[in-house]
């Protein structure tokens, strides 16, 4: 066997160790091997990679390019391995606009190998030529979309820059018209290629992918940051076409259709229009909404909410941002567990985007060994809030705000949520009354039946596993005063 060949067995074992690795990552319990065959296709892709481009180049080009893949190697576990997990989507954006320059960059690479000589002198077959064009159009298109799309998307997770939405007078007009140009740009780049028409659809593009992702509001980002997924996909297929690698093609198509795929459930868990992500202009409702307060709240102290929950006879936990950032799933575990030895039915609801990024809650609490068969996804566990005894929300916030359901004017109205009012207690764990990611009041919060416990949600739950005592302690230690009631103080 020759090395092409070798090379092209290997893409094809590539190609379906990316395929077995999506699948393993699509459950708790395989996607640690998922991450194995992922991590086993990437290596043999290299490889194959390096086999085939060796060919023909020099010792020197060869060092330069393992020089290369030890420097990106180097630099990816080294940003991987310091990245907090709420920092993770700002992460996968910054990846996703390399993916996207690297589509210009080949798009512009192909131009100067073919285009740029005229075409008497190019290796490409002269019928094949226009299609050469249109494909460099093309990837470039996708590829600054990309490149754009996602340092706004990193600027606005990192809150470098404000998350509203930009709304430029016309601003479909001003899409509609940049695709409407693009076309015409290709066309005529086809029947005349040439440098002014490259520079015009970068800038184009570049201007496009910007506009599009800051036309949207924070809290539609997580559909964006999948939708950019699918994006850095189809730019890593168009690559592939213009470099005639077949693994490229396969890759990126299956990046690309896998992140439309999850750019589509999401758009469903939020109750958004899939099209009109793609059109970047769903965010501007989200920017009208208010952050004042609605009425009076009550709190509650750490050791009456042991006590409440010492007399449940059923708990859900209903995890949110707020026990990322705090860190608390290692004493939400322990207190599950110490629950779970009262013989208290305990279990968790996660919603769809609770959190930062897509399975955010299920990775920190598969991470604190919460068993798998307590965690429930928001539909499996909606029906059951209205038999529980006790809810308790820690650090989530839009996610169980009952005005997506009854608010028709609210900008979260239609979003599907946990219905945790509808249980007999609700224990919401936060700071302060401040509003969530998408900016409006929370009416949970003023309801009846539920009472506030502000500070970090870690030192919150361990002060009720402290007031909760050893397991054979009986009850919750006694009460250290009355529960103070209507005392709006935290703003
Ligand atoms: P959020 O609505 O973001 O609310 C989190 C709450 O946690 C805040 O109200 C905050 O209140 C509280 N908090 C923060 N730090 C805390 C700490 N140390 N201790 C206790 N509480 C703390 O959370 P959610 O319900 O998870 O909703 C997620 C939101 O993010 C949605 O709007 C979603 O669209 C958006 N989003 C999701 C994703 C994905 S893919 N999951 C990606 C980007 C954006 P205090 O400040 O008062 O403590």
């Amino acid at each position: 066997m020759n090395a092409t060949t070798a090379a092209q067995a290997a893409d094809i074992v590539a190609a379906l160790l990316f395929i077995f690795s999506l699948a393993g990552l699509s459950q708790h319990h395989t996607a640690r091997a998922g991450v194995a065959y992922g991590i086993g296709g990437m290596g043999l892709a290299l490889a194959a990679t390096v086999v085939v481009a060796a060919r023909g180049i020099s010792a020197g080009a060869i060092a330069l390019i393992l020089i290369a893949t030890a420097i990106g190697g180097a630099v990816g576990l080294w940003r991987a391995r310091k990245v907090e997990m709420t920092q993770m989507p700002e992460l996968i954006a910054v990846l996703h606009s390399l993916v996207g320059l690297a589509a210009v960059l080949v798009g512009w690479n192909s131009y100067l190998g073919v285009e740029a000589h005229g075409a008497a002198q190019t290796e490409v077959a002269h019928d094949l030529l226009r299609i050469h064009h249109a494909e460099v159009f093309i990837g470039i298109l996708i590829g600054a979309v990309t490149f754009t799309g996602s340092i706004v998307a990193f600027l606005k997770l990192s809150a470098r820059i404000k998350s509203r939405p930009l709304t430029l007078p016309g601003k479909n007009a001003l899409n509609v018209g940049a695709l409407v140009a693009f076309v015409a740009l290709t066309i005529w780049f086809t029947v005349s290629p040439g440098l002014g028409l490259m520079i015009a659809v970068t800038v184009l593009a570049l201007a496009l992918g910007w506009h599009l992702v800051a036309s949207i509001g924070g809290g539609d980002m997580p559909v964006v940051v999948s939708m950019l997924n699918s994006y850095s996909g189809w730019a890593a297929a168009a690559a592939g076409f213009l470099l005639n690698n077949n693994l490229l093609i396969v890759t990126g198509a299956l990046v690309g259709s896998s992140g439309a795929y999850l750019s589509f459930i999401m758009c469903k868990a939020m109750n958004r229009s899939f099209i009109s992500v793609i059109a970047g202009g769903f965010g501007v409702e989200a920017a009208a909404g208010g952050d004042t307060e609605q009425g009076e709240h009550r709190e509650i102290s750490a050791e009456d909410g042991a006590e409440l929950l010492t007399n449940a006879t059923s708990v859900i936990i209903t995890p949110g941002y707020g026990m990322a950032v705090a860190q608390a799933q290692h004493p939400v575990a322990e207190l599950t567990r110490a629950l779970r030895e009262r013989g208290v039915d305990v279990r968790f609801g996660v919603h769809p985007v609770a959190g930062r990024l897509p399975g955010h809650m299920n990775v920190l609490l598969a991470e604190a060994k919460v068993p798998y068969d307590v965690v429930l996804e928001m539909d499996e566990i909606n029906d059951d809030f209205a038999h529980t005894t006790v809810v308790l929300v820690i650090g989530a916030n839009d996610t169980v705000n009952p005005a997506a359901t009854d608010d028709p004017s609210s900008p979260i109205a239609g979003m599907p949520v946990l219905r945790v009012w509808e249980a007999e207690n609700v224990i919401v764990f936060k700071r302060s009354m401040a509003s969530g990611y998408a900016g409006v009041q929370n009416p949970l919060f003023f309801r009846d039946n539920t009472s506030m416990l502000f500070g970090d949600a870690k030192q919150s739950v361990e002060d009720i596993l402290r007031a909760l005592g050893p397991a054979d302690s009986g009850p919750a230690a006694p009460r250290s005063g009355s529960r103070p009631a209507e005392q709006p103080a935290h703003a």
